[in-house]
């Protein structure tokens, strides 16, 4: 009789697709997380004229196109003033590869990952899949990760722990000197910061810094991806960074569960790294005006709200009832647990959505609260 993985079984759809099948066709959708701006122009064009030359006809090298890897390297340089050689990058399906490849790399059976508590779903799942044990933090009240609940959390079991900073789905931005922590931790303890930087440039308050700057190990590696930065959620591409060793083994399951990243998304993405990066600001400018709208709203409401500082969900405190209340309306939100035990009594928002609907939105949440109260 054919049997399913112990570790597949651990693992459930997330969440989030069990809201969105539940609500029904018109619904507003604050439960999406991707901009809702278009792939830049330059970017698309790149792909294009890659597959008319019929330079994306076949397999790629493993780690991905020189000139992508040159271009994350020197966005490395101009955006985080690190030194990643473009030799120590594996360009990968979306940032959710880039983690797989980490977790499936440093973690063995049985050993714990920690994990944000709320934190994004793909960590629980991911150590599952990789034979690991999540072992959830809790957050502390602005719902950054403190270092000190990290460190205290550390056992001869734990393989690695996992930062995200601006995070989903709290908007919460680590300082620098928490990163610096990090970096200590992963240090002293000689264990892996997974550090997940696909919201970097979605700040308004504070600034985004990698643990990778701090470290005097490699024991930091770099998830991102093109999608989130540049509104490329479709286009399915990452990557890893970390040292020499450390991408040498990711590169073995990356070969064979992968074989390349897609190379028409890669000529895309090198476009857009290495371009004009002015869609990038227009973007965050137009999220910090939604953040500011959706806060001034919750909190009208009289809801309790952490100021998410970037990416672009805010995290409420709601009453019993609310979240069900808000989906019957035909709001589409996101119930806290989808995101770890401690998320219990919040509701994630995505506020990358028109401002129009944000305020239809809003005047439902608002009727949903008076109704539960
Ligand atoms: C924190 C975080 N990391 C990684 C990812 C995965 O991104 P990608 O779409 O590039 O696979 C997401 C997507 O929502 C995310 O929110």
């Amino acid at each position: 009789m054919t049997a399913f993985s112990e570790r597949v079984e651990r693992v459930s759809i997330s969440g989030i697709r069990e809201v969105f099948e539940a609500a029904g066709a018109d619904a507003i959708n604050l439960g999406i997380g991707q901009p809702d701006f278009p792939t830049p122009e330059h970017a698309r064009r790149a792909a294009i004229d890659a597959i008319e030359s019929g330079e994306t006809d076949g397999y790629t090298s493993n780690k991905g196109i020189p000139e992508l890897r040159e271009a994350i390297s020197a966005k490395h340089a101009r955006d985080n003033d690190l030194d990643v050689p473009s030799g120590n990058v594996i360009a990968t399906s979306g940032g959710s590869e880039a983690l797989h490849l980490a977790m499936e790399t440093h973690v063995d059976s049985g050993q714990e990952v920690l994990i944000p508590d709320p934190g994004f779903v793909s960590y629980e799942a991911l150590t599952h899949i990789a034979g690991g044990e999540p072992n959830p933090v809790a957050l502390r009240e602005d719902l950054t990760m403190a270092p000190a609940d990290v460190e205290d959390a550390i056992s001869a079991d734990t393989a690695a722990f996992v930062v995200c900073s601006p995070a989903n789905p709290t908007g919460a931005v680590q300082s620098a000197e928490d990163m610096r922590a990090f970096a200590r931790i992963a240090d002293e303890h000689d264990v892996l910061c997974i550090s997940d930087e696909v919201y970097e440039h979605i700040v308004f308050e504070g600034e985004h810094r990698s643990p990778m700057e701090f470290a005097d190990s490699d024991n930091v590696v770099i998830v991102n991806a093109c999608s989130k930065s540049y509104s490329m959620t479709g286009w399915r591409l990452g990557w890893v960074a970390g040292s020499e060793r450390r991408i040498e083994r990711m590169l073995r399951v990356h070969q064979y569960a992968q074989a390349c990243a897609s190379a028409p998304a890669q000529y895309a993405a090198e476009a857009a790294l290495s371009g004009p990066q002015g869609i990038v600001d227009e973007m965050v400018e137009s999220f910090e005006q939604r953040r500011d709208l959706v806060l001034d709203g919750l909190e009208e409401m009289g809801l309790d709200v952490p100021t998410p500082q970037g990416a672009f969900y805010v995290m409420p405190r709601v009453p019993e009832g609310w979240i069900e209340e808000v989906i019957d309306r035909g709001v589409i939100v996101v119930p806290g647990e989808a995101f770890g035990e401690r998320g219990v009594g919040h509701a994630r928002i995505s506020y990358a959505t028109g401002e129009a609907e944000l305020k239809e939105a809003l005047d439902v949440m608002a009727n949903a609260t008076e109704a539960v109260r």
